[in-house]
């Protein structure tokens, strides 16, 4: 049997699933197995494939995630463009928990993750200058606004190993060095589907401050309990600009 879909989706933590789906796959790829059975859902006439990024019962951490198998899978069902939600902590305190950002740049400070489709003899070196779509952002900046959610037009994610979250010295490195926000996953999966070239756009949920912040004792570091939290206050919204941006897209 032969599937298609016109948009990969990979939900991360606390999106595990986006709606009825109408099939569940099983894919397989030359890399191994996504995190999980692939979701094909209907929204209108587009088909959206949607993978939960640490498995549907959150069993893999930032580093076990096989985000070649996850894009390769989504490339095989030949979307058109890759949708990659994820939630973040603050650098900033003008970006604030509960709102978005579609971030435009990230900064890998992660190692030892399979980062290429490009391996002996396909040996390949390509521009990473500019790693997310900037159609694909205007689209996300407008499918936020017109589902009232406060969102950030741009920002730099730095993207760390985990599972730990970062120590205060850390922290103020990521904000000296530029980054407007930190996160554990988008380091491969944006600049793997650059590789396989499917346009692809980050959605960043700000769940806390992540270390703390400077000037501000009474923002406490981040504790997992905090991030679920904010997440399932936000879980609607996510979905709703998800929906949104996939009606506004022209396949
Ligand atoms: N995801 C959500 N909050 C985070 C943080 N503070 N650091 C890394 N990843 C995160």
């Amino acid at each position: 049997m032969y599937y298609s879909a016109d948009i990969g989706v990979i939900g991360g933590s606390g999106l595990y699933e986006l709606g009825k789906e109408v099939k569940k796959i099983e894919v397989d790829t030359p890399y191994g197995k996504p995190s999980d059975e692939v979701s094909l859902l209907k929204v209108g006439a587009k088909t959206i494939a949607f993978i939960p990024r640490h498995g549907k019962e959150h069993t893999l951490n930032p580093s076990e995630i096989n985000y070649r198998a996850n894009i390769h899978a989504l490339k095989s069902l030949g979307v058109k463009a890759v949708v990659s939600p994820c939630c973040v902590g603050s650098l900033k305190f003008a970006m604030k928990p509960g709102d978005f950002v579609v971030t435009d740049q990230f900064i890998n400070l992660t190692s030892g993750r399979k980062d290429t489709f490009f391996e002996k003899p396909k040996v390949n070196h390509l521009s990473s200058a500019h790693p997310y779509d900037d159609k694909l952002r205007v689209l996300a900046i407008e499918a936020a606004k017109e589902c009232g959610i406060p969102v950030h037009d741009g920002g730099t994610v730095m993207v760390i190993n985990g599972p730990r979250f970062s120590t205060v010295a850390e922290s103020r490195m990521f904000a000296l060095l530029g980054a407007d926000v930190v996160n554990m996953t988008q380091y491969p999966e944006g600049y793997l589907c650059l590789e396989q070239e499917i346009p692809v756009v980050n959605i960043a949920l700000i769940t806390d401050y992540d270390a703390g912040l400077e000037g501000h004792p009474d923002i406490k570091p981040v504790t997992n309990d905090e991030v679920i939290r904010v997440l399932n206050e936000n879980a609607e919204k996510v979905k709703a600009l998800i929906f949104k941006f996939v009606e506004k897209f022209e396949v």
